[in-house]
Parts: C-alpha cells; sequence; structure tokens
C-alpha cells in the first residue's frame, strides 16, 4: 500500500479558492419527485424547505462568488429515460484519489476517474474534489476497481473537527440524486459523517477495517450543484480515525413504473446458469437464486398496473441488485495473493491457518483415484474457528474444489449420542470418552486452529494434528487448555475421529523454563515427516516464548515417548527459549532443514524470521528475515502457515487476518528463492504463475 501521489498541502489554497466560487447557491423549482427528499437504504433524510433551495445552514463548500444563477435544467428534460436506463442512469462514479487515467467504469458526464474541481475534459461538466491540506491519495492493492484507491487525511496533517474531510461538488441537472458513497480501509475501524447539500445524511457510519461499507442516500438538486462532504466530527486527537473516502456514485432517480419494471426485465434476462462454452455454472448458485426470485417477483409485479410507485421501486431495486449481486464463478490461473479467492462454486475459500501437499485421493463418491492438491485448514464462516477443519482438492494448485468439512465441532452433548455422524464415528467410545470429545471440540467454546494433516504409511490413516485451545476448569480464557488435538481417518475426505488432545514436553530441570507455572503447553503447530518417516510435532509453548519440536511415535497419534519419559535432544527440542516465536512452517529442501516463525501479536502481522538445521532435533541457526522489500517488517502483512513443494518451487503460505472478521481473511502466497548457499527469500508480488 502506498501514497501514489503527492499530498496536498498549502499550496493547493489556490485551487481551493478556485472552487469555493464554484457551487453557487440560489432556488429553482423542486425537483421532478416533487422537491422533496428522502432516505434510501442506510441513509439518512435530506431535506430541502418549500422553494427547493438547500436548508443547509451552510454547506462545507463554501458558496462564495455569485449568489444568483440560471435555475438549473430539469434532468428528465435533458435526457430520455431510456437514456439514462442505459448508463443505470449513473452520472459519476468517482474512483477517489485514482489518476485521472486510472481507467475503470465512469458515468455519463465524466471521462476521468477523478479529478480536482474543474471542467471535465470529455464532457465539459464542472466536478471534482476540492484539494486540501493533508488529503492524501492512497493506492491499495488489497481491493479492486473502486476500492483500490481511496483519499485519507495524513496522519500528521493539522485537524480541524469541523472542517478537515474531503469536499466533492458535482454539476447536476435539477433534479433527484441517489448518492452512494463507499469506503474500505485497511486500518482501524472509525465512524464517519457525511453531509450533502450542507446537511447531515450520514452519521457516525461505522467503517470496519478491511470490510467494505456503503451508505446510499437521497437528496434533491435544484442549483445545478451537489455538494459533499465526508469528515469525522469525532476524530479527537486519534489520526487512526481519520476520514477515508473510497467512491462516489452519483445517479438519477427515474419514476417507478410497471413499465419501466418491464424495461429492467428486459434488460435482465440472463436465461440459464450456465458459463459460456462450459457445462458448468457461471454463477454462485447462491447468487443465482436470489436473482431468479427478484426476476419473478418483478415479472409478477410489472403485469399489475395502478400498483403504488414505492412498490414498483423496491422491486426494481430489488431485481436491480440481485442482477448487480450475480457473482461469476471465477477461474483463475495465477496466484493474487491477499486478493479474494474463490473456490470453484464461487465460494470465498475457508482454509485458513492451513497447509497444502500432494496426495493420492480416492473420492468417495466416484471410487475414483487421482493425485490431487489437498489442502486443509480453518473454516471461519462463523468467526474464531467454531465450524470445524475442511478441505478443498486442486488439479493446479489456482483453482480449489470444496471437499467439505472433513472434522466437525460438536454443537451440544446430546448430539453425540444424537445425530449420526457422531454415533457412527464414536460408536466404540465409552460415556466418558464422549464427554472428552465434547469438551475439546465444543462448538461454542473450543478454539480449534492451524490444522496440519500427514499420512501414515504404517496404519494407511491420515493423522490431522492441531492446535486444540478453550477454557479450562479453572479459567475461562479461550486460550487456557494449550493442546495439540489428534484425529484419525482412513480417508482425507474425513470424517476425522477426535482421539485427545494434549499437553506435550516439558522443560528439562537443567534448563530455564520460561513459563514454569503451566507446564507442556502447546499453541500455534505444525508437522512435518522426515525422509525416514519420522513424524514431528512443531509448536510453541512455555506461553508461546519458546518453540519445541517434539517426535511422534510410529503411529503419528502421540509423542514417541511420554513427557515423563521424554531425553532431551533424542525426543524432542527446545527451541530459540524466549524469543517468542509462533506459526512454525518446516520443510526440508537439499537435505537442509528451514523453520519459518512469525513474532506473537495475536492477529497483527509481524516480522518473519527463519531459522536452518542439519536435522530437525539439531542446531537451529536464526537466519533472521526472509522477506525482500517488506518495508513494514510484516511479512509483507500475513503470518506464515506453511511452506511446501510444488515441482521444484517452494511456495509460502501465509494468512492475512482480519482480526474484526475473520472469515474474510486473504491468503498470501509467495513464491520462495534460494541462493546458492542455501539463503532463502521471499519478495512480494501482486500476481505470479507456476514456471
Ligand atoms: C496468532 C496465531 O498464530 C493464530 O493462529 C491465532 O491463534 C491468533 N494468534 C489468536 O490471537
Amino acid at each position: 500500500m502506498r501514497s501514489r501521489r503527492g499530498t496536498y498541502g498549502l499550496a493547493m489554497l489556490t485551487a481551493a479558492a478556485m472552487l469555493a466560487g464554484c457551487a453557487a447557491g440560489g432556488g429553482g423549482a423542486g425537483s421532478r419527485a416533487g422537491g422533496g427528499t428522502e432516505a434510501s437504504g442506510s441513509a439518512q433524510s435530506v431535506g430541502e424547505d418549500a422553494a427547493g433551495a438547500s436548508t443547509a445552514g451552510g454547506s462545507s463548500l463554501e458558496t462564495g462568488g455569485s449568489a444568483e444563477t440560471e435555475a438549473a435544467p430539469d434532468l428528465w428534460k435533458l435526457h430520455t429515460t431510456e437514456e439514462l436506463m442505459a448508463v443505470d442512469y449513473l452520472l459519476y462514479r468517482v474512483n477517489c484519489g485514482a489518476a485521472e487515467d486510472a481507467g475503470g467504469e465512469t458515468g455519463l458526464y465524466q471521462t476521468v476517474a477523478d479529478q480536482p474541481y474543474g471542467a471535465d475534459a470529455g464532457t465539459g461538466k464542472q466536478w471534482g474534489y476540492r484539494p486540501a491540506d493533508g488529503m492524501e491519495a492512497v493506492e491499495d492493492d488489497t481491493g479492486e476497481d473502486l476500492t483500490r484507491y481511496r483519499w485519507e487525511i495524513r496522519e500528521d496533517a493539522e485537524y480541524d473537527a469541523e472542517q478537515t474531510g474531503f469536499y466533492y461538488d458535482f454539476e447536476v441537472p435539477r433534479g433527484t440524486y441517489e448518492v452512494t458513497l463507499g469506503f474500505y480501509n485497511p486500518f482501524s475501524a472509525r465512524k464517519l459523517t457525511a453531509e450533502a447539500e450542507g446537511q447531515t445524511v450520514m452519521e457516525d457510519q461505522k467503517i470496519l477495517k478491511y470490510q467494505l461499507t456503503e451508505n446510499t442516500f437521497s437528496t434533491a438538486v435544484s442549483d445545478g450543484s451537489l455538494q459533499l462532504k465526508v469528515y469525522n466530527p469525532d476524530r479527537g486527537r486519534d489520526a487512526m480515525k481519520n476520514p477515508v473516502l473510497s467512491y462516489i456514485l452519483v445517479r438519477a432517480v427515474p419514476d417507478y413504473t410497471a413499465d419501466l419494471l418491464k424495461q429492467l426485465l428486459k434488460q435482465t434476462a440472463t436465461g440459464e446458469n450456465v458459463a459460456p462454452g462450459r457445462q458448468t455454472p457461471r454463477y454462485t448458485a447462491a447468487s443465482y437464486e436470489a436473482f431468479t426470485e427478484q426476476y419473478r417477483a418483478a415479472e409478477a409485479l410489472a403485469q399489475k398496473d395502478g400498483a403504488a410507485e414505492e412498490e414498483y421501486r423496491m422491486q426494481y431495486t430489488a431485481l436491480k441488485n440481485a442482477y448487480e449481486g450475480l457473482e461469476e464463478i471465477r477461474v483463475y490461473d495465477s496466484f493474487l495473493p491477499g486478493k479474494k479467492w474463490t473456490d470453484d462454486e464461487g465460494n470465498l475459500i475457508q482454509a485458513h491457518g492451513g497447509q497444502v501437499q500432494r496426495l493420492t485421493v480416492t473420492d468417495p463418491a466416484t471410487g475414483q483415484t487421482a493425485e490431487k492438491w489437498w489442502w486443509v485448514g480453518e473454516d471461519k464462516t462463523n468467526g474464531s474457528s467454531r465450524s470445524g477443519i475442511c478441505a478443498y482438492s486442486s488439479d493446479d494448485l489456482y483453482n480449489w474444489h470444496y471437499e467439505g468439512i472433513v472434522m466437525r465441532n460438536v454443537e451440544s452433548r446430546a448430539q453425540l449420542d444424537e445425530e449420526e455422524y457422531f454415533t457412527s464415528l464414536y460408536a466404540d467410545y465409552t460415556p466418558e470418552q464422549k464427554d472428552r470429545v465434547f469438551a475439546c471440540l465444543d462448538a461454542k467454546s473450543a478454539i480449534i486452529e492451524r490444522p496440519k494433516l500427514i499420512f501414515n504409511e504404517k496404519t494407511g490413516l491420515y493423522v490431522l494434528w492441531f492446535h486444540a485451545d478453550g477454557p479450562t476448569e479453572t479459567s475461562d480464557s479461550s486460550y487456557a487448555a494449550a493442546c495439540a488435538g489428534v484425529a484419525v481417518s482412513d480417508t482425507p475426505y474425513g470424517p476425522f475421529r477426535f482421539i485427545d488432545r494434549y499437553r506435550l514436553n516439558t522443560c528439562p530441570p537443567d534448563q530455564e523454563d520460561f513459563h514454569p507455572q503451566s507446564k507442556g503447553m502447546a499453541r500455534d503447530m505444525n508437522l512435518f515427516v522426515d525422509e525416514d518417516g519420522t513424524a514431528y510435532i512443531i509448536y510453541s509453548s512455555e506461553e508461546n516464548l519458546t518453540l519445541y519440536i517434539s517426535k511422534l511415535n510410529d503411529e503419528y497419534t502421540y509423542l514417541a515417548v511420554p513427557p515423563e519419559q521424554a531425553v532431551y535432544r533424542r525426543d524432542y527440542i527446545r527451541l530459540f527459549p524466549g524469543a517468542q516465536r509462533e506459526a512454525p512452517a518446516l520443510f526440508v529442501r537439499d537435505g537442509a532443514y528451514y523453520l519459518m516463525t512469525s513474532g506473537c501479536t495475536g492477529w497483527a502481522p509481524n516480522q518473519a524470521r527463519y531459522y536452518r538445521a542439519d536435522s530437525v532435533l539439531g542446531e537451529w541457526e536464526n537466519c533472521g528475515d526472509p522477506c525482500v522489500g517488506d518495508e513494514n517488517h510484516t511479512t509483507f502483512e500475513s503470518q506464515s502457515t506453511c511452506i511446501f513443494r510444488a515441482g521444484d518451487s517452494y511456495i509460502y503460505m501465509g494468512d492475512r487476518w482480519n482480526s474484526e472478521d475473520l472469515k474474510n481473511s486473504r491468503y498470501i502466497w509467495l513464491p520462495v528463492e534460494f541462493d546458492d548457499a542455501g539463503g532463502m527469500s521471499i519478495s512480494y508480488t501482486d500476481e505470479w504463475k507456476l514456471p
């Protein structure tokens, strides 16, 4: 993310002064809709006095200069309904902070993405922003199209609670307009306020981190100029609460009639949900179903003459939204780090804190055996990881097919005795064992993170380990149990049967224990199977202060020997005592062992560090941060979860957590490079392909 243009300082006051003279006040008759204003969507009403002029006690755009102007022409005299419908009534679509030539769709009155106030070079319409002190255009590679750019206020800029913000002015004919403000903000949550025509139309709208927020309202304009202001009067002294603004849409509001609805029906008739040239669905099932429902309802209403305009409006809007909400299923041919990544049904991939490997799998539905890429991870649909562990398969690593939840969490103790899924899975468990299963997998309290899967040649079972946490009898903390959980299945499709969760090895008496009050803790974890078939679990212990590597037994279902009998260096080692590392990802390359790690800062990204050794339980050397050009030292805003080999390539898999909306966390997959001496490096790229 970077600032893509200069910031505006005092030198820009000339432009501001020029703009100050542009927004003439003055009357004119009311809009076509009768001069009133109305709220729509999440909007608040914008008032207007009887004469149709804005009642605002001063728009923030100063209206100095000529007080009287000619009455603005009426929108519907200037344009036909067909003309406006063809552009979806869109007069302006401003990608705030984008360069004029940034491209992208534009409204009828505009030919550039954004501009300082002035005449549009293509349409001659006067529109744009008022350059102001501290205003900074930022390009954000986590966003796309309208969320790729935004205005921010520089943190060190002088801040006036009432004045600092973003000001836009749009030349429009007399009429009623629906205005949408879009906000996309990767930093802290903040509340914003907006004025249109000098009236508050949005107050304290919460803009959540990494979440697109839109606010739509309607406003009548009679003086030929629509004025907007976005600011945060309650910002106080917290610069992280500075206003941001990603886009503005200005739409004409038509008369809603049966005929208009019929026109929309014609425009949105999409036929069957089949991708052109393919037999696969074109749109996601959910979005196509929602669209079909609205299409049918609109067809029925369009046959009805004389319904209330409001009824036509609601149905028109519902159909239009459902049409716009049709989500095309995307086919990928590259990795797009940090972008939304959907599966082959168009749903967001839910496999956080995961692991990818090549497996030979037999599809239980078809009985067909094939080599597949297999991705297990946390399903965070219900926040934290209450939904369970899921799996995806792929032939090319770019496009993934959802294989379902392979280990389900448990909703209630009764469910284990009543639901067929659980009764057959735990058929030979005693009631006490089932109590334990419930305590460890309780969907309301259990924390199940960072699942990792390995295949055991000897038993023919797939073994799933994960960070199994949750409150205990003595602590309500969600991370009190600090255990490693294990489950098995004879197929990677699951269902996996939970065996138990355990505390693991402890600090030997002759070494300094960094958390002696709670022994054997195990949190962020990973697995590694060495070339000789020995498996290891790598995990954060001692309250995340020290990493451990412990050898597993031949079945991979428990430690090689219980902690009381474990011999230091033969059965386990402690790594970097007190260094506070987590998110371990261990792999081998050309006989050298690599361990990627992160620091411990909750969901916030931090600087990576990797280590190298000649053997898993050998001496590990600190090799520093492998990230190149990672200016913020945040592992490119991600946290490691796995590094795996694909052909001759090694791929870094990281999570870009969205702590306020975990299911909307993104994946950062990047190529890992090695120099002649075996030094590892990771550089950022927006898009890449396997060689
Ligand atoms: C960092 C860990 O790596 C994640 O898996 C998760 O446990 C978060 N901490 C919780 O804050």
